[in-house]
């Protein structure tokens, strides 16, 4: 449809000499009565005005027009858009103008969120990295303070003490251990060093060196019924153990007292296993499960317990599988339990 808003400039121009021509050639021709000078007339009319028009368009709005365009678009035109100012500009509407700008300032507010939320980012970074050192370093701090004011006298509380500092450094080494990994892995700095291995050995392995931390909390870990016949997958062994060490550990961590976790394994196609740890204990509540994955992020639960953590674990696990380019994933139901489950490739040779 012809609106005036779809014309361009030079249209709108053309229209509005008309405008002006044929009604004053008209009185002309009213005054002569002459056809010829009608004609005539309106021709001259018509060129005058429009010349006149299309310059001021061009001198007075135009060229503020491609102001704004060499602002948007960085600047210093090249000479390409040189051309493009000079004779394209001029074809567009208002209309095509209008999205032109819309664009940009789509473009640019997009910018801006992103720096913003990078902001955000930091600035929670540092506060959860002041806040996971905080609480062992201070915790070191009461039991010395308190040894030292009496407390290693009476051998009881000397014992106890130092066993809870120990505790504490152990948990400051562990954060430190994981902060150095999650950088590494961040910065591409680790090397993938794939082998064939049996991912049931490697599983059982890992329940084993945690048995301790099971007999506490009365849990028992398993293959699945089915799940038992070994499986080779291509993948870097020591890291993938790292895997199910954060995973096993979460799950005892985070697993109801007398529960069960079980691995299980499948082949899903040629190419890929997938495996997965399952647990019947807490559950993670659904608002925080696309977010656990996040490093430092916990979830009440895992805060408020006197559980040692440092919320980088899961983070750890999923630059490890990333890395493998394969995927992890997460399903969970609050007091039901929760299954974390990746995928690796299937035998190599
Ligand atoms: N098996 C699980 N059951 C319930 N919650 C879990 C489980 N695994 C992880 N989570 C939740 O995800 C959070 C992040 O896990 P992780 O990165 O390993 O941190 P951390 O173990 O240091 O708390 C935990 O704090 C906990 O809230
Ligand atoms: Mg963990």
């Amino acid at each position: 449809m012809l609106s005036p808003k779809n014309l361009t400039p030079r249209q709108l121009s053309f229209l509005a000499a008309l405008a002006i021509s044929t009604p004053t050639a008209f009185v002309i021709y009213l005054l002569n009565q002459n056809w010829i000078i009608f004609f005539i007339s309106f021709a001259l009319l018509t060129i005058i005005s429009f010349s006149i028009i299309v310059f001021t368009f061009n001198r007075f709005i135009y060229r503020k027009i491609k102001l704004i365009y060499k602002i948007i678009y960085n600047t210093k035109a090249t000479k390409k858009e040189e051309i493009y100012h000079k004779y394209l500009l001029p074809q567009k509407n208002i209309k095509e103008v209008t999205a032109d700008v819309e664009a940009w300032a789509t473009e640019k507010t997009q910018e801006i969120e992103i720096l913003q939320k990078n902001e955000q980012f930091r600035k929670e970074f540092l506060q959860n990295l002041s806040h996971e050192f905080k609480t062992p370093v201070f915790a070191i701090q009461g039991y010395v303070e308190s040894l030292l004011d009496g407390g290693m006298l009476d051998p009881e509380i000397n014992k106890r003490f130092l066993n809870n500092t120990s505790k504490n450094i152990e948990r400051l080494t562990n954060l430190i251990l994981d902060l150095d990994e999650i950088s590494k892995l961040e910065s591409g700095e680790i090397v993938i060093a794939k082998t064939n291995f049996v991912v049931q050995e490697l599983i059982k392995e890992v329940f084993e060196s945690l048995s301790l931390k099971m007999i506490n909390k009365n849990i028992t870990a398993g293959i699945k019924k089915g799940c038992e016949a070994p499986l080779f997958v291509f993948a870097d062994k020591e890291k993938i153990k790292q895997v199910f060490i954060n995973l096993i550990d979460n799950a005892i961590k985070y697993g109801k007292p007398g529960g069960i976790i079980s691995a299980s394994i499948y082949t899903m196609d040629e190419m890929h296993i997938l495996i997965e740890i399952s647990d019947d204990g807490i559950g993670i509540p659904e608002i925080h499960i696309p977010r656990i994955f996040e490093r430092f992020y916990r979830t009440d639960a895992g805060r408020s317990r006197d559980v040692a953590g440092s919320g980088l674990g899961l983070s750890i696990c999923k630059h490890i599988i990333e890395a493998h380019n394969q995927n992890i994933h997460v399903r969970s139901s609050e007091g039901v339990g929760t299954t974390i489950g990746f995928t690796l490739e299937g035998r190599k040779d």
